[in-house]
């Protein structure tokens, strides 16, 4: 049986119980700011919110996030609640405040300055800064008291989302030993050695073992993460069952490969989506040429320079292109607060230009970079109409761009460029894969959108569908439910699909290393001890 929302509202039944489920994530999945006086609500870009908002509208509960809209405050009661989706509420968004300090020690200083470009193979030097340190302990610590208030009175699960709150699961289990904790990591884990040159590596390896369970995007970080921990802190790592026991608990540690709804697509595009696009064409000169699209936020992990250096090769590699196409990069400013982010905008913006002015006509620019935050409405609309869409990511932990294009394509057409070092190119081979610090390979990557035959498109196509479809965003989450349900008390008896959704599991794969197989051997000799002690004690 597929995966669909019911299948996950009857697994989040079954599975959770009467216990409540807390969503933790430092974005929101509304924000509501004004506009010309007025209070709107937009959805923010990222694939955070855009895979977990269904899943919170199909299991219901509260989803605990810094409140970031200048008209957030405006809209919440006094304890920071305001039902979601705004125009049709159905679960809880509870809003925390930080100020100025807080946002710039936590969210701009360790999160992003520190923990991303340190978990990202980007070359990118880490910010190690004690006063940022300070301020994220404290960050989590208010979001451990919301999050405590939010539970107060009976049995909980808290999901506990990324980077930002490595800490908190630890901070919870000491407040509420009997609340049950799962985190999911969205971003990548790297090896040992780059990990452990942090500081505060072992603060973090211990916040997060706060957790019963913990979900990496593949086996590979999961890997990665075992060998850090077992590196840095005294535990015992179970590897056949992918556990780390430490001080009297026991953390889980899987691979779950995250994902989309793909029926969100329909209903983006909706039954007007070719005037929409018309519209878009005429907005910004593009004619009816054909269109390769990339859709990211401005980060320096996205390898956007990189491939608007691939559409220069491109030109120049096959000038009978000129006037033939545009590429059309959807740019959604993003942590402009930070030197790295905005250096890197002013370099996509310098590249834009001297592309165009190098390349293009007077009635033709090759390169649009729309440097501003889109709706899906308008997303979706591009990625219906494009030729091709590129996702060049020097390192991502999956990027559901991809997912979220596959899904968009119901003509079976169109072709997806994809960085082989992004989770999704596991799941998606039938894309056009490439290495982004390739310019060659990017080129004739961005050469095959324009000219693959229909029939190979279809056929690359039609295989992508039907893995994003069957690997959707409930399985993702009814997986980890099943996985984290087995801990939460007294859970209703178990349905038929809640079986079935634990018979599904995926088992890790992964050929144990001499080191696995040495820690295995003694691992089992300490058992074999232990059993002939407590045989010759008579027990
Ligand atoms: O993928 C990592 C992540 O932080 C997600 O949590 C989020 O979807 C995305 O990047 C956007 O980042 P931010 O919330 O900082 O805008």
């Amino acid at each position: 049986m597929g995966w669909s929302k019911e299948r996950l509202e009857e697994v989040a039944r079954t599975r959770l119980g009467g216990a409540k489920l807390i969503v933790v994530a430092n974005r929101e999945p509304y924000i509501h700011r004004y506009k010309n006086g007025e209070v709107e609500w937009i959805r923010p870009a990222g694939g955070l919110t855009t895979a977990l908002d269904p899943v919170m509208q199909a299991c219901g509960g509260v989803w605990v996030a810094h409140g970031s809209g200048d008209a957030d405050r405006a809209v919440t009661d006094m304890s920071g609640r305001v039902g979601v989706p705004p125009d049709d509420p159905n679960y809880v968004l509870r809003r925390v405040w930080l100020s100025k300090d807080d946002e710039e020690g936590y969210y701009y200083g360790t999160a992003n300055s520190m923990l991303w470009p340190l978990c990202h193979q980007v070359f990118a030097r880490p910010v190690f800064d004690p006063k940022h340190w300070e301020t994220y302990r404290r960050v989590n610590e208010t979001f451990a008291q919301a999050v405590l208030e939010e539970a107060e009175g009976g049995p909980a699960l808290v999901f506990v989302q990324d980077y930002h709150f490595a800490l908190l699961p630890r901070l919870l289990k000491a407040a509420r030993p009997d609340l049950v904790t799962a985190q999911f990591w969205h971003i990548p884990w790297p090896g040992p050695e780059k990990f452990l040159v942090c500081p505060w590596a072992k603060e973090l390896l211990d916040g997060m073992l706060g957790n019963d369970l913990l979900g990496f995007h593949t086996q590979h970080d999961c890997n990665n993460f075992l060998d850090t921990v077992d590196r840095a802190l005294e535990c015992r790592i179970d590897r056949e069952r992918f556990a780390v026991q430490r001080a009297g608990q026991s953390t889980t540690v899987r691979p779950f490969p995250i994902s989309v709804d793909p029926a969100l697509a329909q209903e983006y595009l909706g039954n007007n989506w070719e005037d929409r696009a018309t519209a878009l064409r005429k907005k910004h000169r593009l004619g009816d040429r054909p269109l390769i699209v990339g859709v990211d936020r401005v980060d320096y992990t996205k390898g956007i320079p990189e491939r608007l250096q691939a559409v220069d090769r491109l030109l120049h590699k096959h000038p009978e292109l000129k006037g033939q196409f545009h590429f059309v990069q959807v740019g959604a400013p993003s942590r402009t607060h930070i030197p790295a982010y905005r250096d890197l905008t002013e370099e996509v913006n310098a590249l834009a230009e001297k592309i165009n002015w190098e390349h293009g006509t007077e009635d033709w620019q090759p390169v649009v970079f729309l440097n501003e935050h889109h709706g899906p409405e308008d997303i979706f609309v591009l990625y219906r109409a494009a030729a091709g869409c590129i996702v060049s990511s020097l390192h991502d932990g999956m990027n559901l761009v991809a997912k979220e294009f596959v899904t968009a394509r119901d003509d079976e057409r169109g072709v997806l460029v994809l960085s082989q070092f992004t989770g999704a190119a596991r799941e998606l081979p039938d894309a056009v894969l490439v290495n982004p610090f390739d310019v060659e390979e990017m080129a004739d990557g961005l050469y095959a959108s324009l000219t693959m035959s229909g029939l190979e498109q279809e056929r690359r196509m039609r295989r992508m569908r039907s893995q994003v479809d069957d690997h959707n965003i409930y399985r993702w989450a009814g997986m980890l439910l099943s996985e984290v349900g087995k801990r939460v008390p007294d859970p209703v008896p178990v349905s038929v699909s809640a079986t079935e959704a634990e018979a599904e599991e995926p088992e890790p794969v992964a050929a144990p290393t001499a080191r696995e197989r040495r820690q295995e051997q003694r691992i089992a000799r300490e058992t074999y001890l232990t059993a002939m002690y407590l045989a010759s004690a008579g027990v």
